[in-house]
């Protein structure tokens, strides 16, 4: 399986903090936001990740990530020249993906709880065997989201775009996983009212077809978007009182990369080193220190 961050748009809602930098390497308390949805895909044990973003904010994720061997990973980069709908990814991703079956996640999304690892392993064994999967988070204010609608015996029916009156309160969050193929079938949608490619008219074909599960993400599970000052703002205090709480970092990709086996010691202290007037590079020179391995 391989990954795709999509981390494009303009960010204008966060306007003047994403005037001249892009909103996905804004801070989400101690690290960039893209961190986050770099190590969930890390979480789901993908090391071939592609990063869509802006032309002109594609070579600033370039400088910060690099090649992505500090995390054992393999990073490439592509322009989305203009954002135009989420589904555009499997299109321009296309010959990255190849045969590969993909998770796509968006590089805003925060996601935080104990057996994620579990669930985005399913979903990838899922996808391998030819069946998508997205993930329904409960929220107070689902006319933001694609929401899914059930009949009445709780069987998912379809997805719906920022419905003005949605049936249900589960958002789909911005994580997708889909079988080999996905570029093919991205290939058959036609534009929305607004334009764009929606990743919501490419689930509701899996769910046609019998190949979708939506996994509804229940107590113990976190998903936070940053879209408006206000959910940022909440992201970072969400990240503080977590990491202050356990003295364990949310989605630090050198501690992935380390406990996955895709970096040693040495590699991990060389990024500590890089960084040791910060607490984020303290953690490291711990982690590094630590006889065994955290989870
Ligand atoms: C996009 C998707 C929407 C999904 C959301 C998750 O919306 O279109 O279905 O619920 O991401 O973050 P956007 O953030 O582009 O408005």
């Amino acid at each position: 399986m391989k990954g795709i961050i999509l981390a494009g748009g303009s960010g204008t809602r966060l306007y003047p903090l994403t005037l001249v930098t892009s909103k996905q390497l804004l801070p989400v308390y101690d690290k960039p936001m893209i961190y986050y949805p770099l190590s969930v895909l890390m979480m789901a044990g993908i090391q071939d990740i592609l990063i869509l973003s802006t032309p002109e904010d594609t070579p600033r994720f370039e400088e910060l990530l690099k090649d992505g061997s500090s995390f054992g990973i393999r990073l490439s980069y592509l322009v989305q020249p203009k954002p135009e709908g989420l589904a555009q990814a499997f299109l321009l991703g296309e010959s990255f993906l190849g045969t590969d079956s993909a998770c796509m996640i968006l590089g805003d999304n925060i996601f935080h709880g104990d057996g994620l690892i579990r669930h985005l392993q399913e979903a990838k064994k899922r996808a391998e065997r030819g069946t998508a999967t997205v993930f329904g988070y409960p929220v107070k204010d689902p006319e933001r989201f694609g929401t899914a609608e059930f009949d009445k015996d709780g069987r998912p029916l379809r997805i719906v775009e920022k419905s003005p009156s949605p049936q249900s309160n589960q958002a789909i969050t911005g994580l997708y996983f889909y079988p080999q193929g996905v570029s093919s079938l991205a290939k058959t949608l036609s534009p929305s009212e607004r334009g764009e490619l929606e990743i919501t008219d490419l689930n509701n074909l899996y769910l046609q077809h019998g190949r979708m599960e939506i996994d509804l993400l229940g107590r113990g599970y976190s998903w936070l978007d940053t879209g408006t000052m206000d959910s940022l703002t909440d992201a970072c205090f969400f990240v503080k009182a977590i990491e202050d709480h356990q003295d364990r970092k949310l989605c630090c990709p050198e501690e992935i990369a380390f406990n996955n086996g895709w970096i040693d010691k040495e590699e991990l202290l060389k990024a500590a080193t890089r960084m040791a007037k910060s607490d984020y590079g303290q953690y490291l020179f711990k982690l590094a220190k630590l006889k065994e391995k955290t989870h």
